[in-house]
């Protein structure tokens, strides 16, 4: 199955004056010519497994704009491993999960990133690397756990908690994170929970998640009635079904899944913890209960495993796709910026995560 990614008619005549106006000077074509198919070829080769090679025309020409115009830019791309295979695997320089592309947007030497994934972790690089522009292909990429609360609710939670931890998935805005005293993400959420040495802390504002993390420590973990729009749906039911039908099955689920999910689970981890987990192991058949991608990002890497489904879209992350990048990167659209003074307290709930030792 491939995406509708390249089909979204950009007007390749817009991009090609606004790259004049601004100043990029080798502005490749976006026809589909026998130089572009010899420079990409190695790229299409990374994703032959899920593009038809008929379709491979119709995605070339911006794999190699976005690939040039990133040089000339001096700017790097930061992708989530839920974005689409010919981002993932094409013109990105860093993948990885939530914590991985925080480190990388603290440390990356570029003037510009642009950050193929959701809203919040756009802004968790502006946090990190204040100095550098920080462009999103799309500004109405959300999250529902994001959308699910707001620094004043925090700030209603402290009144209601006095003393007791705030501990804040990164899948939030800088607001939250602003008024929160340390960030989690998936990868990290147990110890960071744990490593304040107190019987309680808020984890917010995923429930699900906290209530997995409350399933692995002694800590009182209470939390938020945030839930993730993409891990909500799956149920036991529909794992127990499939293991009935193919014992040999192996389910590897996301922490933002419901406890019950996560229960019938033979692993729960992060995106980077679920990739690792299917590289490490090599089971013949796997499901990755989690966004669509995933599967289709590693299933290359590991042809003897078999991806069964199901999985759901995220529609947030899907709004990224590469006639979008390319627009970002001419145009330079699509800069997220965060009012300075809750950049300072943001930064510090972040990077108190990013310092906690291993
Ligand atoms: P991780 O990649 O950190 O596991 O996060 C998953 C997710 O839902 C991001 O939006
Ligand atoms: Fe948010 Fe869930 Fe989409 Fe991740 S997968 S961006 S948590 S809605």
């Amino acid at each position: 199955m491939t995406t509708a990614t390249t089909k979204e008619n950009l007007n390749k005549g817009e991009i090609r004056s606004a790259a004049e106006r601004f100043g990029v000077l080798e502005m490749p074509s976006l026809d589909y010519t026998p130089e572009i198919a010899a420079e990409t070829e190695h790229l299409y080769q990374r994703v032959a497994h899920h593009i038809p090679r008929i379709e491979w025309p119709a995605y070339a020409p911006y794999v190699a704009a976005i690939n040039r115009i990133k040089k000339q830019r001096n700017a790097v791309i930061l992708a989530h491993n839920y974005q689409t295979p010919e981002i993932f695997h094409c013109v990105a320089d860093i993948v990885g999960d939530s914590l991985q592309l925080a480190r990388e947007a603290a440390r990356v030497d570029a003037d510009i990133i642009v950050q193929c994934g959701v809203h919040f972790m756009a802004e968790t690089s502006k946090l990190l690397s204040p100095e550098k522009t920080v462009l999103i292909p799309d500004m109405k990429a959300g999250c529902s756990l994001a959308e699910s609360i707001t620094g004043a609710d925090v700030r209603l939670l402290r009144e209601t908690y006095p003393g007791v931890p705030i501990v804040t998935y990164v899948n939030t805005s800088a607001d939250v994170k602003a008024e929160s005293d340390i960030c989690c993400t998936s990868a990290n959420a147990v110890q960071v929970v744990e490593s304040f040495g107190v019987d309680r802390v808020l984890c917010i504002p995923d429930e699900f998640l906290a209530q997995n993390v409350a399933a692995q420590t002694s800590v009182k973990v209470l939390t938020w009635k945030g839930r993730c729009e993409v891990h909500e749906r799956f149920t036991a039911g529909e794992l127990l079904a499939y293991r009935a039908a193919d014992p040999s099955v192996q389910i590897v689920a996301h922490p933002e899944c419901p406890p019950e999910v996560v229960a019938v689970a033979d692993f729960a981890g992060s995106t980077k913890g679920m990739i690792d987990y299917v590289r490490d192991n090599r089971p013949a058949k796997v499901m990755l209960v989690t966004e669509c991608s995933m599967a289709s990002n590693i299933a290359a890497e590991v042809p003897e495993v078999e991806f069964v489904k199901p999985c759901n879209l995220c529609p947030h992350m899907k709004r990224i796709t590469l006639p979008k990048i390319l627009d970002t990167l001419v145009n330079m659209s699509g800069e997220v910026f965060v009012d300075a003074t809750m950049a300072v307290k943001a930064r510090q709930a972040v990077e108190r995560m990013i310092n906690l030792k291993n």
